[in-house]
């Protein structure tokens, strides 16, 4: 059922360096498969999220999220089945082509620099994406867009510690605050809340909030009490396939999911019932 990875014409990519018409998808993804060695940790998958969205990702553990979002930002080849982002093709594209491209993502571990202060890690990971004369001004003071990007992670009081003396919870945020100063048009998170207390959670649901105003993002999460606070659009995955789309409510309504999903859940209401 998958399609061979088509090649970008020289007129698609002249197309989408130009304007980007109205009705083509941020994310496409058709037909993705990812074999490991015999193992398909994704089947098939169809996936598509527009401009401005919300979208979470979620799923039983080994559903296939983190690899969806590997093959995404290039770090896993599929087997077959294409991505294309903005109407480009990004099979075969490396990583960084991707960052550059305007795909930016966490991992589920950290990537900040614990030496530097919170305000020298958002000034390096801005000058990935500026012009190298603007490194001169370095040291100069805060420029506008870190300091926008501190104040929308609530890090400016901290903006002069190490990030070694973060909180994990801060931590994230500052990654977060990482990959929104190189301007992407579309954010992965990978489990951005796992390992939070429940005030940082909270927080976390509003950062995504605030964010999501004039970004794209995926976020992968499994936390049922977190989405139904925070997400509106939802995708299931198992077993490497997409199960079910809707809103929270209607995923939480579906049989199927509360069986591989809510399946412990439903069996202690059901208990509690009886
Ligand atoms: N590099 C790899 N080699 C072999 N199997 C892998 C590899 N990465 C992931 N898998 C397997 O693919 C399946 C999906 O994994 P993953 O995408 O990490 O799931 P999720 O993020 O939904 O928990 C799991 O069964 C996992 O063990
Ligand atoms: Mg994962």
């Amino acid at each position: 059922m998958s399609e061979a990875p088509a090649e970008t014409t020289p007129a698609e990519t002249a197309a989408s360096e130009t304007a980007l018409p109205e009705e083509t998808a941020l994310l496409e993804i058709r037909g993705l498969q990812v074999a490991f060695g015999g193992f398909r940790a994704l089947d098939g998958v169809d996936l598509t999220v527009g401009r401005g969205e919300l979208r979470f990702l979620i799923g039983p553990n080994g559903a296939g999220k983190t690899t969806l979002i590997d093959v995404i930002t290039g770090l896993t080849k599929p087997t077959a089945g294409t991505v294309r982002f903005e109407g480009r093709d990004l099979a075969g594209r490396r990583e960084h082509e991707i960052v550059r491209l305007g795909v930016g993502r966490t991992f589920q571990t950290s990537v900040v620099f614990e030496e530097l202060t919170v305000l020298e890690n958002l000034d390096l990971a801005a000058s990935f994406r500026r012009p190298l004369w603007s490194l001169l001004r370095r040291g100069r003071g805060v420029s506008e867009e870190v300091a926008a990007a501190l104040e929308t992670i609530g890090l400016t009081s901290l903006a002069r510690s190490r990030a070694g003396v973060l909180s994990h919870g801060q931590r994230q945020w500052l990654e977060i605050g990482m990959l929104i100063v190189q301007r992407p048009r579309l954010l992965l998170l990978d489990e951005p809340v796992a390992g939070m207390a429940s005030d940082e959670r909270e927080r976390t649901g509003e950062l995504l909030t605030e964010i999501a105003r004039d970004h794209t993002v995926i976020v992968v999460e499994h936390d049922m009490d977190f989405l139904r606070r925070y997400a509106s659009q939802v995708t299931v995955l198992h077993e490497g396939k997409v199960l079910m789309e809707g809103s929270v409510d209607e995923v939480r309504a579906d049989p199927h999911v509360q069986e591989i999903y809510l399946g412990r859940a439903r069996e202690d209401a059901e208990d509690a019932v009886r």
